[in-house]
Formats: structure tokens, C-alpha cells, sequence
């Protein structure tokens, strides 16, 4: 049987973080172990270059992220784990995407949009600051997802735009060309797994400067928790658990019974600084073997590269025939493979563009599609307006060619 490919990337420009933690390396590690699945987890590095022009940074967060993953239990024999520069297929694939990928569906990219309505509200040029990087941003995901035809994205709200538009590019490439190349990718959102608070109450992301880094020594764990923004209840005063940024961490972390058991000691009035002492003590549970294995690791960061370098030939294994296929798809082909007669070539570069009409009916608009002779290839009635029938005589158009 066929396994579902699960893919997920994580851009390494960072140190991770609790959150991170609770929202997506656990349950992507628990989701690699089901039956049934195969599981690519890569770290995003081509992708960390448009946030990030510190060198120095890409590389430390390569190492603490691979060492995190690792340390937190996934099994590099069991899934492919890599680095996104080390599979050149990656970047040759972006450039057949990128020759196939609509201008204005990446003009619409929401983060190339807002970056547009920065540069508008302060009076400046909209494509100020704005790199071709940014702008490209989703092709190079799509060739991402697309080079190992992976069947779920678990991402976050705000990267379901990006699946789509991978779904798009996919679907175009295979119109194109003429074949069923590509799986279309369907984005996975990862609703019941936990967003943790910050230091501050706010859901805790590194652009909030709140977060909590997931392996700080046990000591400086504890003086974190003991700094998260609690109301000014005392002692004694029954609280809340489900305003409560304590419980809310505590849960991520405690089973059933022991969140059962909060709640009752909230509705006890427990202190907050003992609370925090149970949240440090829970988090701390969890945390304290793994933290050991990732000291062990982000001392020899020469073993976590031999890692990456395997799982990247690995992956390889499949991105390299895969890519061969795709190339020769597009006409880079060797001289050597069968080559189709120079009249018919010169005919199919001859063949005279379809022209799309638009036309008046009773009470509707209307439109024809002719070829070079004026034949009527389709036609259709019934728009509300001309601009509706023109974009559905562009429709058919596709279909024609
Ligand atoms: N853009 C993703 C993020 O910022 C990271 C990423 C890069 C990714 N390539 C991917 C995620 C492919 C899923 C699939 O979180």
C-alpha cells in the first residue's frame, strides 16, 4: 500500500522555544511513529536567507534545531530528516515553477501584500525594502512539497495560503506538460494541539519577544516560569483556570488526571508562586531527559552534520529520478533521446493564437472562441456582464490549448 507522505519545514532562523515545542516538534514526532505514514522533516535554510543576512545565525539555528528534533526523539532511520541546501534538486526545481507560476497569483501572497501596505501606509515606494526572495517565497515552498509529492502540509493558519498556491503551481505544471507529475498537497491544520502563552499572556512567538527557550538550564527554567504575568489574586482567593496563562502551559504538558488535579487546587486558591513551582516542576519533568540528550548532541555538531548528510542522500534517493522526469518534461532533454521532426515543431510555434469574442445577447453576455480560420472551437451565453464572459472565454482557452 501506498504510505501518505507528511511534510513539514522549519525555517532555521531561531532558537526553539516552548511553543514550538507544544505546537509542532511533539506532534510531528508522534505523528512520524503512526502506521502508514512516511515522514519528511527538513530544516528550511534557502528559506531562513529572506528573513535573515546573518550567517552566523543560519548555522547556529541549523545546529539547535536539528539537535532539538533529535533529541526530542525522532528517529533519523525512520523518517527523512534533511537540510533544504542539501538537495540541489530543491532550487532546480523552483526554476520550473517559477517559469510556470502566474505573476499575479504571487503578487497576492498575503506576506508580500502586507509588506506592499507597510511600505503604502509610510509614504514609501510599495516594493521598498522588498527583496525578489520574499516575492518568491512560495515557489520555492511548492518545490519543497512538490519534489517529494508529499500529501500533507501540517502548517500553521497562516501558511495555508502557501499550500494553495503550491496546489496551483502543482496543478499548472501538470496542465502544462501533460501529465500527472505532480500530487496535489492538502494542508493540514493542526487544531487541537496546544498555542502556548508567553511570558507576557500573549501566544508565545519570537516576534513577541515572550518565549521561553525549550533548553534553558533547569535553574533558569524556573526563574522564566516564576516570570510569567499572573492576575493579583492572593493566597487563599479561588481562581480561574481557563484565564490563566499557568494553567494553560500546565495543561500542554500534564495528563488528564494531573490537569483534573490543578483545577481543583485552583478552585482551592492556591498561591500563584506555587503554582508556578508545580507548572516548573511538570515542565521541567518532560524536559530534564531530553535536555541531557541535547547537550550531548550540540557538543558534536560534526555527528549532527554526518545526520543531515544522510538523511539528505536518502531523500536524494528520490528527488534526483524524480527531477530527471520533470526536466525532460520541460524539453531538457539529452540530444540523444528521440527528437520530434523540425516541420513539426516549426508548425506547433506557427500554431496562430486562439482569439476569445465577447458578444451582446437578448438580455445576456455571451462569448465565442475561434481558432485561425474563424471556426468556433466554444461557446457559451447567459453572463451577467462582458467581464464575466471574457474570463470564461479565457477558461475554455486553457482547456483548448
Ligand atoms: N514557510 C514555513 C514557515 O515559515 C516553513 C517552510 C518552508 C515549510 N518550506 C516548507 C513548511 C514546506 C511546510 C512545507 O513556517
Amino acid at each position: 500500500m501506498q504510505k501518505i507522505r507528511i511534510l513539514t519545514g522549519i525555517t532555521t532562523t531561531g532558537t526553539p522555544h516552548l511553543g514550538n515545542y507544544v505546537g509542532a516538534i511533539r506532534p510531528a514526532i508522534a505523528a512520524s511513529r503512526a502506521a502508514g505514514v512516511e515522514s519528511f522533516y527538513f530544516l528550511a535554510d534557502y528559506h531562513a536567507l529572506v528573513k535573515c543576512d546573518d550567517p552566523a545565525r543560519v548555522q547556529r539555528s541549523t545546529l539547535e534545531i536539528a539537535a532539538s528534533w533529535l533529541a526530542c526523539g525522532l528517529d533519523p532511520e525512520k523518517v527523512y530528516f534533511y537540510r533544504q541546501s542539501d538537495i540541489p534538486e530543491i532550487p532546480e526545481l523552483t526554476w520550473l515553477l517559477t517559469c510556470v507560476t502566474a505573476k499575479g497569483l504571487l503578487n497576492r501572497a498575503h506576506a508580500y501584500k502586507a509588506a506592499n501596505d507597510a511600505n503604502r501606509v509610510s509614504g514609501e515606494d510599495a516594493d521598498a525594502g522588498i527583496t525578489a526572495g520574499l516575492y518568491m517565497y512560495p515557489v520555492l515552498m511548492a518545490a519543497d512539497i512538490l519534489i517529494f509529492n508529499a500529501n500533507r502540509v501540517p502548517v500553521g493558519r497562516d501558511q495555508v495560503q502557501h499550500i494553495e498556491m503550491a496546489r496551483d503551481i502543482g496543478q499548472r505544471f501538470n496542465h502544462i506538460y501533460g501529465g500527472d507529475y505532480f500530487v496535489l498537497p492538502e494542508a493540514v491544520i493542526e487544531d487541537n494541539v496546544a498555542t502556548l502563552p508567553g511570558l507576557d499572556g500573549r501566544k508565545m512567538s519570537k516576534s513577541y519577544n515572550n518565549t521561553i527557550p525549550l533548553w534553558l538550564p533547569e535553574k533558569e527554567l524556573r526563574k522564566a516560569i516564576l516570570g510569567i504575568v499572573t492576575n493579583s489574586l492572593t493566597p487563599g482567593e479561588a481562581k480561574n483556570p481557563d484565564d490563566s496563562n499557568i494553567f494553560a502551559i500546565y495543561q500542554a504538558f500534564a495528563s488528564a488526571d494531573e490537569t483534573t488535579a490543578m483545577r481543583q487546587d485552583f478552585a482551592a486558591g492556591i498561591g500563584w508562586g506555587d503554582a508556578k513551582q508545580k507548572l516548573f516542576e511538570r515542565v521541567n519533568a518532560e524536559l530534564a531527559p531530553m535536555r541531557e540528550k541535547y547537550e550531548a548532541l550540540i557538543d558534536k555538531p560534526g555527528d549532527i552534520e554526518d545526520a543531515l548528510l544522510a538523511g539528505a542522500k536518502k531523500a536524494r534517493e528520490l528527488a534526483q529520478p524524480f527531477i530527471a522526469r520533470l526536466r525532460a518534461a520541460a524539453g531538457l532533454r539529452s540530444l540523444r533521446d528521440a527528437l520530434v521532426p523540425a516541420s513539426e515543431t516549426m508548425a506547433r510555434a506557427q500554431k496562430p493564437a486562439l482569439q476569445p469574442v465577447v458578444f451582446r445577447e437578448a438580455d445576456a453576455f455571451a462569448f465565442k472562441v475561434l481558432d485561425a480560420k474563424k471556426t468556433v472551437l466554444a461557446t457559451q451565453g447567459g453572463f451577467a456582464d462582458p467581464k464575466a464572459a471574457m474570463a470564461a472565454a479565457r477558461a475554455a482557452m486553457e482547456t483548448l490549448v
